[in-house]
């Protein structure tokens, strides 16, 4: 047979294009484009549907250790899962350095979580907590030669922060050798200052979280980050961007011809501070806690300009999945957690309705064309993060990551129909428009009607290229394609 698999008659959409056609998949990869095709041994109808690119979640946080009693609701099986159920195929998650760890150890542990557990492919950006001479001189620049191209540093949180002096040598290190940067701006003193001051006035409750790192926070440190990216002459990627003001330095700094990505998540353009307020004295705010946290409808408003005009290039999840009440007092609800919000876990999971929010709310509304939701949620990331155009595009050589797409199915977003760890979903009852029927990872279908076929272990790791090696326009597909460089078993 010409092909193992033919997907018919669906509308393919990629970020430049739409038409309606036949995908012939043999080996795992698309062979072929045409208005119709025959000879496989499996026909899969599309029609009346559309197909999409598999979608790349490039933030999504599992089996993350936390500083306090708090447990991760999510590890590798369950999260890519969750993945596979909401149309995602791939998913960057972190590996994580603890302090005092050399960065080797960090990725070691994770492979070993990861290997043989997941339902679609994954690679991990590294997140850099300690950057010691060894690792900035001789762990990180092997790593990012052997494929992790991508690290992630914090400006907050205790155990994480780094200082300016800090994030200027990592950020060197990242532009000798080509590696791209993602920051998490906010503020950290300005942060304890105001926690400090809300704890003192007796504001304890978990609304008060929002108020603990306004946009300010946000703006000040994203403006920080922008400048030593300057000094330094590198890229950086600006995650979880979460209203107007943040958005103001980006484009200050694009306008300056600086490269700054961004990047924004469901949670911004669906909640808002308020929900994070426990009207009924109860402590269900904790719910929405994460950082930085959802502000208001004119930053709704805002992100929504920032998609539309191209400064928010990718829409992630930023899954971070705690359990809400847990009997083993490891998710947000503990007694510690209701002295202050300082002590519930930040974070809120996503990876598996991120697709569907941004399709109803923002295609099916009329806000972004087709191939805008497929830039956002797939393509860019690809490019981004060295995956293209092996992920990320409908094309004759990529891997045939597909989602089945109904553009006209009414859903509920219920916590009972989700795949994820977490005993609550943020967007219980949420209304969405457009919906996945079916997701096929490299060939295979792995999710059909909301059942994900029992197989963790499809998933493979991928080796992703640098972001110098994407800068060039001449980036030399034959190796971007290739299964034995770009790819790895994730066994292995
Ligand atoms: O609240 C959040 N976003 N927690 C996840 C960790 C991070 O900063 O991305
Ligand atoms: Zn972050
Ligand atoms: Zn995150
Ligand atoms: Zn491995």
């Amino acid at each position: 047979m010409a092909f193992d698999t033919i997907v018919k008659g669906g509308m393919i959409v990629t970020a430049a294009d739409r038409y309606i056609a036949d995908i012939g998949i043999k080996d795992g990869r698309i062979t072929a484009l045409a208005a119709e095709l025959s000879g496989a041994d499996e026909l899969i109808d599309a029609s009346g549907l559309l197909v999409l690119p598999g979608g790349i979640d490039s933030h999504v946080h599992l089996s993350q250790p936390s500083s306090d009693a708090s447990v991760m609701a999510d590890d590798f099986e369950s999260g890519t899962r969750s993945a596979a159920a909401g149309g995602t195929t791939t998913v960057l998650a972190f590996a994580l350095q603890k302090k005092g760890q050399s960065l080797r150890e960090a990725v070691a542990e994770y492979h070993a979580q990861a290997d043989g557990k997941c339902h679609v492919d994954v690679s991990f950006h590294l997140i850099i907590s300690d950057p010691t001479p060894q690792v900035l001189g001789q762990e990180l620049p092997a790593l990012i030669e052997a494929g992790y191209s991508s690290f992630k540093v914090f400006m907050t949180y205790d155990d994480l922060v780094l200082n300016d002096r800090q994030l200027l040598e990592v950020f060197a290190v990242a532009g000798a050798h080509g590696a791209t940067v993602m920051v998490h701006a906010e503020g950290y003193d300005a942060i304890r200052f105001l926690s400090e001051k809300l704890e003192r006035e007796g504001h304890v409750a978990p609304y008060y979280h929002a108020l603990s790192r306004p946009e300010i926070v946000e703006r000040e440190a994203t403006h920080r980050a922008i400048s030593h990216a300057e000094i330094t002459g590198i890229p950086i990627v600006i995650v979880h961007v979460s209203g107007r003001e943040a958005l103001e330095q980006i484009r200050w700094a694009r306008a300056r011809g600086l490269k700054v990505s961004a990047e924004t998540c469901p949670q911004y353009i669906t909640l808002t501070a308020d929900d994070l307020r426990d009207l009924n004295m109860g402590f269900e705010g904790a719910k929405y806690v994460c950082s930085p946290p959802p502000r208001d409808a004119e930053s709704q408003a805002a992100i929504w300009q920032g998609l539309v005009d191209g400064t928010l290039e990718l829409f992630s999840s930023d899954h971070c999945p705690f359990f809400f009440q847990d009997e083993d007092g490891r998710g947000k609800d503990t007694p510690k957690a209701r002295t202050s919000f300082r002590w519930v876990p930040n974070g809120i999971p996503g990876v598996e309705t991120r697709l569907a929010i941004l399709f109803s709310e923002g295609v099916s509304k009329g806000r972004i064309s087709l191939e805008k939701f497929v830039a956002l949620t797939a393509t860019n990331h690809a490019r981004t993060y060295g995956l293209y155009p092996r992920k990320g595009t409908i094309a004759v050589g990529s891997d045939a990551d597909l989602v089945l797409w109904d553009p006209n199915r009414k859903e509920t977003i219920r916590q009972e129909t989700l795949h994820h760890g977490s005993d609550y979903t943020p967007w219980e009852g949420f209304e969405v428009t457009g919906w996945p029927i079916a997701t096929m990872l490299r060939g295979s279908v792995v999710m059909e009607n909301g059942q994900v076929l029992n197989r963790p272990g499809n998933g493979h790791y991928l080796t992703r290229y640098t972001s110098s090696a994407q800068a060039t326009a001449n980036v030399d597909w034959s190796k971007a394609l290739s299964a034995d460089t770009n790819q790895s078993s994730i066994t292995g």
